[in-house]
């Protein structure tokens, strides 16, 4: 069974608003594996929230911590990884995640995307702007990056459950 082929962690990469979290976590437990959100473990390893991150020590800084606490969620063995939005257009973590695990992108259009961030302020990137206008042209530079995901998947407005079945799918 699927299960059983699998040796490396399964990686959701693709936009913010996409369902990344909220899929992988259905997506763990179909297949009785270990979840892990990257957001929530760099949270955790810095003690302080993304926004915090973000303002003290800038970008690059959380990218730096972002591409660690992914190497390590990498050495897991067979599990499911949710990472941040931006993390596999980092050219040495995306890198990482290729070399050690299976990326799955996830992809919807801008509009399932604005309507699934709202006004979420936990978004640093998304602060004192226009959400639509960001959202669309952030999603148009990285595609290129998603791309070169091994598995791309619909994530439509909707229920999760047809997302992870297709998920699924793509990987027997
Ligand atoms: C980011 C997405 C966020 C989080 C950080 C940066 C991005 O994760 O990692 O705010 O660059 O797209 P989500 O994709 O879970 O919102």
């Amino acid at each position: 069974d699927l299960k059983a082929r699998l040796h490396r962690p399964i990686v959701l990469v693709g936009m913010m608003g996409v369902g990344k979290s909220t899929i992988g976590r259905k997506l763990a437990a179909v297949l009785k594996l270990p979840f892990a959100d990257a957001d929530d473990a760099i949270v955790e390893a810095a003690k302080m929230p993304i926004t915090d991150i973000f303002d003290q020590f800038g970008e690059d800084h959380f990218r730096d911590g972002e591409r660690r606490v992914i190497a390590r969620l990498l050495e897991s063995g067979p599990s499911v990884i949710a990472t941040g939005g931006g993390a596999f257009v980092q050219p040495e973590t995306a890198e990482l995640i290729r070399a050690r695990g299976i990326p799955i992108w996830l992809d919807s259009d801008a509009d399932t995307l604005v309507e699934r961030v709202g006004r979420n302020s936990k978004r640093p990137l998304l602060r004192g702007g226009n959400v639509r206008e960001i959202v669309t042209r952030m999603k148009a530079e990285r595609e290129p990056f998603y791309a070169k995901a091994s598995i791309k998947v619909m994530s439509d407005a909707g229920p999760h459950n047809a997302t992870v079945n297709r998920i699924l799918e793509a990987l027997e």
